[in-house]
């Protein structure tokens, strides 16, 4: 039977591109968003891209912490499952104002929870980050690696995290997966939507993007005197497709019996999975220099870079070990670099402005 997903924050970046490939996988898509960083115009172009599927596509603009209207969206909907994406992610706003993060991302969650165990709807998939990793001691990081925030906002993730332990704790109908993304870049291969933040972008991809498209006139590196390849800062960029896909994997993890069949034959589509976290990366380090250079050559484009020191709070070197996806969501990042920047560039040069225009925004 058709399974019904509830996508939190499902208009923004990732959780657009993951809106697309759960309708091409079959599911039905239910979608709410505050549309405080995003556009409707991206739910629309989800629905064009998807063809047939984009039926089974339904928007409503609700904000998680407006109580109401959520419990009345789960008295008037049976949900399978939710992806909860929703929430505010900008580090350096959520260390100017702290309680704008705890407010809106922790209530929102512990809001959506309540109603969610209310409606017995006990299947939930969560964006978590690797920032909960802090400054690694060492690479690749694996997911028993000790925990730490170092700004209000990786708080909120290692927060929710807790919650979602403590709620299974207490009720073992819950089943978790926290998914703890790595650097997500790049769009999809039709150039249809792609990440569109508003105001000045704190991301390193976004910001080349923007050099690239004229709007913004040099990228600034943020330190060149670390002690990597070649003094810039390494991360794991993973593409957003391969990023969604791991949702999708996620979520059939949460619906597989891995258990007997005669047990399966009770407990059908039922897994035994409790509360669970998994890496999405690639398990490869890239420095700054060489994403800008990758950056260059899929566009054409010269970056003009401007050396500066290092950016306070942050890491050195970050990757994630993929060991645990691979084996036990049998999930794997197909795309490397080369097509997380052309698939960037191609959403870039066809939406300069995003889904916006020169005069909305910054
Ligand atoms: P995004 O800002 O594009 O998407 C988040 C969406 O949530 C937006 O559309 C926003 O309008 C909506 N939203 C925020 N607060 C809400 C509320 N109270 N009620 C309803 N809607 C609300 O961000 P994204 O890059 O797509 O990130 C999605 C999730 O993944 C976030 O939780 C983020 O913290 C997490 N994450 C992102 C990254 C990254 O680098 N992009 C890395 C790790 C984790
Ligand atoms: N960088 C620059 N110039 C810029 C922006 C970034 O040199 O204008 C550098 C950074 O110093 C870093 C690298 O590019 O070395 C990546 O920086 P990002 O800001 O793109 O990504 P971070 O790894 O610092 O952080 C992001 C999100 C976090 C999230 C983390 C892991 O901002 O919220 O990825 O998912 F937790």
């Amino acid at each position: 039977m058709t399974k019904n997903i509830l996508i939190t924050g499902g208009a923004g970046y990732i959780g657009s591109h993951t809106v697309l490939q759960l309708l091409l996988g079959g599911f039905k898509a239910v979608v709410i968003d505050n549309l405080d960083n995003s556009s409707e115009i991206a739910i629309k172009r989800v629905t064009e891209l998807a063809g047939d599927f984009g039926k089974n596509l339904v928007f409503h603009q609700l904000d998680l912490r407006n109580r109401e209207a959520l419990e009345q969206l789960f008295a008037t909907s049976n949900f399978d499952a939710v992806i909860h994406f929703a929430g505010l992610k900008a580090v350096g706003e959520s260390v100017e104002k702290p309680l704008l993060y705890y407010n809106n991302n922790i209530i929102g969650t512990i809001n959506l929870l309540e109603v969610m165990a209310v409606h017995g709807c006990k299947k939930l998939v969560f964006s978590s980050s690797a920032t909960v990793y802090g400054w690694p001691k060492e690479v690749p990081c694996t997911e028993d690696f000790p925990l730490c925030a170092t700004n209000p906002y990786g708080r909120t993730k290692l927060f929710i995290e807790e919650i979602c332990r403590d709620i299974y704790l207490s009720d073992s109908e819950w089943k978790v997966i926290l998914l703890r993304y790595f650097n997500p870049v790049g769009a999809h291969p039709s150039g249809y939507i792609g990440e569109d933040p508003r105001g000045i972008p704190n991301n390193l991809m976004p910001f080349v993007q923007q050099v690239a498209v004229g709007r913004r006139p040099s990228l600034t590196v943020y330190g060149n005197d670390y002690s990597t390849k070649d003094g810039t800062g390494v991360r794991d960029y993973i593409h957003v497709v391969d990023l969604s896909d791991g949702h999708i994997a996620a979520l059939r993890k949460l619906f597989e019996s891995n258990i007997g069949v005669a047990q399966q034959l009770i407990f059908l589509f039922e897994s035994n999975i409790g509360c669970e976290v998994y890496n999405l990366g690639t398990g490869k380090g890239t420095s700054v220099l060489e994403m800008v250079s990758a950056f260059e050559k899929a566009s054409g484009k010269k970056i003009p870079l401007v050396m500066a020191g290092r950016r306070p709070g942050d890491a050195e070197v970050v990757y994630g070990s993929t060991v645990k996806a691979e084996r036990e969501l049998n999930w794997k990042a197909k795309y490397g670099i080369d097509e997380m920047c052309r698939d960037q560039w191609n959403w870039a040069s066809k939406n300069p402005y995003g889904y916006g225009s020169p005069d909305s925004t910054e």
